[in-house]
Formats: C-alpha cells, structure tokens, sequence
C-alpha cells in the first residue's frame, strides 16, 4: 500500500484518533523522551507522528518540533495541539527535511519490519551525534488488545492480515537491531513498557478503535455498522461495571545513537 493510500485510510476518523486513542501511548512517550534527553531547544522529528500528541508532550519540554505523518486529517489536528510545530504532510519513506538537521528523531509505533528506508531517512535527517527512538507491539501474549486485531485480521481480505503480522514481528528479539545496524545505527537501549486503553463504555471503545488504521480495511469489507457490532462482542467482555474498559498492552522500546 502507498503511503497516500494509507494516510487516507488513518485520516478518516482523525478526532477520534486524536482524541480517544493516540494519548494512550503517554508512558511510552515520556519514557522514550527521558531516554533520548528531549529537553530545551532541542530539534525534534516525530516520523509518523500521527495527531502530534507525542509531540505535544516534547514541544511542552522544550524541544522545537516538527512531525511528519500520511493522514492530511492527523496532521491537521496536530499542528492545532502544537501551533508553533512544523508538520509536514508526507512519506516517510522520502522526508521532506534537509540532512543533518535534527538532534532527535522517534517513531511511535511508526516504523515497522521491512521499513528500513524509513530509517535510512531518519538517519539522513540526523546531526552526526544524533539520537533516535522508536516504540512497537510488544509480546503477542502481553497484548490486552489481541481479541481486537484477531478479529481485524479476520474481518479483512488476506493480504491484510498478512501486513499486520509482518508488524506485529517487530518486536521479536533481534529484528529491530538488524534493521539498526543495516540502516547506520548503534543500539543503546531496549525494554518495555505498558500503556493502558481507558474507555467508558463498550460504545465509546469500538468508536476510538473503529479510528485505527487496521479497521479501515475491516470496515471496507464488512461495513461500518456491522464492524461495529462485531466489535462491540468482542469488547464486551472487557467491561467492568464500575471501572469501565482498561486495557493492558505492552510496548517494546529502542534507544540508538548515530553509529
Ligand atoms: C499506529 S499510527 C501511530 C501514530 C502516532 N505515532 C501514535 O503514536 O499514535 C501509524 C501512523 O503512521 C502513519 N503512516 C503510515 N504510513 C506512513 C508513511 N509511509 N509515511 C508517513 N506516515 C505513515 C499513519 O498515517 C498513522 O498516523
């Protein structure tokens, strides 16, 4: 798929995206920010930055910020968050931005197996003592979320649940550090981290996930309405009375240094 194509699809439902999904990843962003010492004035890129909430939370340290995502609607939302950002409509794969320009680049869950150009471009984009960040699925056992990306997988046409098993192999042992080292960087760091889906209500959970670029090809399959019914079985059993929706998935983390 082109990254228009998938911009498209990421962009259709950008405020719930924005609003009901993308803070979730927080523990893993200050996480990743703490490790690669976004601090004061320094320049940072967020490679598929989505709806710029991590962003948001580097530009709130200091960081002067810009970002680059597929999805106009994202983006969008993004340079609302962080006025003073420059968010850039594009590809990952081809940055719009000049050599050696930044001191930091992350991606959360951005960058995926088989996308090492997309990391040679952000190699490219980073001063010679740079530092890069990027987060991704953790263990399939540690994934509160299974049940929704099983039925995804199942709703959508085969090649599709293909792509989205190549991503969920990021994080197995040795992957990211052999696209690290083909692609001109040195490893610091690795470990993980847990973030938590919060929702009120089943309604409110399959509105944010039905926002997720792995629906989009469910729902061209099978319908909106009827994703969403499907999807509410699915989550159902989830909910908690008094506690609503909350749930637990990991994040495998990298550190790495310009090598
Ligand atoms: C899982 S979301 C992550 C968004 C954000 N980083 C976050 O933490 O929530 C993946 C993002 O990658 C973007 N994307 C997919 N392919 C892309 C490409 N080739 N170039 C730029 N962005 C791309 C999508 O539009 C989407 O916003």
């Amino acid at each position: 798929m082109g990254w228009a194509q998938a911009g498209r699809g990421w962009g259709q439902r950008a405020v719930e995206w924005a609003y009901l999904l993308e803070p979730y990843a927080r523990p893993a962003n200050e996480l990743l920010f703490d490790r690669l010492r976004v601090s004061d004035g320094v320049r940072l890129l967020d490679i598929a930055c989505g709806s710029g909430f991590a962003a948001q939370l580097a530009s709130d340290r200091g960081a002067v910020v810009a970002g680059l995502d597929a999805a106009e609607a994202l983006v969008t939302v993004a340079r609302a968050r962080t006025p003073a950002g420059d968010f850039r409509v594009g590809d990952m794969f081809a940055l719009p931005f000049a050599d050696d320009c930044f001191d930091v680049a992350t991606s959360f869950n951005g960058i995926w197996k088989g996308c090492e150009g997309a990391l040679r471009e952000a190699r490219r984009v980073l001063v010679p003592d740079g530092r890069y960040g990027m987060t991704f699925w953790g263990r399939y056992e540690r994934l509160g979320l299974m049940p929704y990306f099983l039925k995804v997988i199942e709703l959508s046409p085969p090649t599709h649940g293909a792509a989205s098993m190549e991503q969920g192999d990021t994080g197995r042992p040795g992957v990211v550090e052999d696209m690290l080292a083909a692609t001109g960087f040195r490893l610091a760091e690795r470990g993980t981290v847990d973030v938590v889906n919060e929702w009120p209500d089943v309604a409110t959970a399959v509105r944010a996930l039905a926002a997720a670029g792995p629906s989009v090809p469910a729902i061209e399959a099978v319908g909106y309405d009827a994703f969403c019914e499907v999807l509410s079985e699915v989550m159902s059993p989830l909910h908690d009375r008094d506690t609503g929706i909350r749930v637990k998935s990991e994040f495998g983390w990298i550190s790495a240094d310009v090598g």
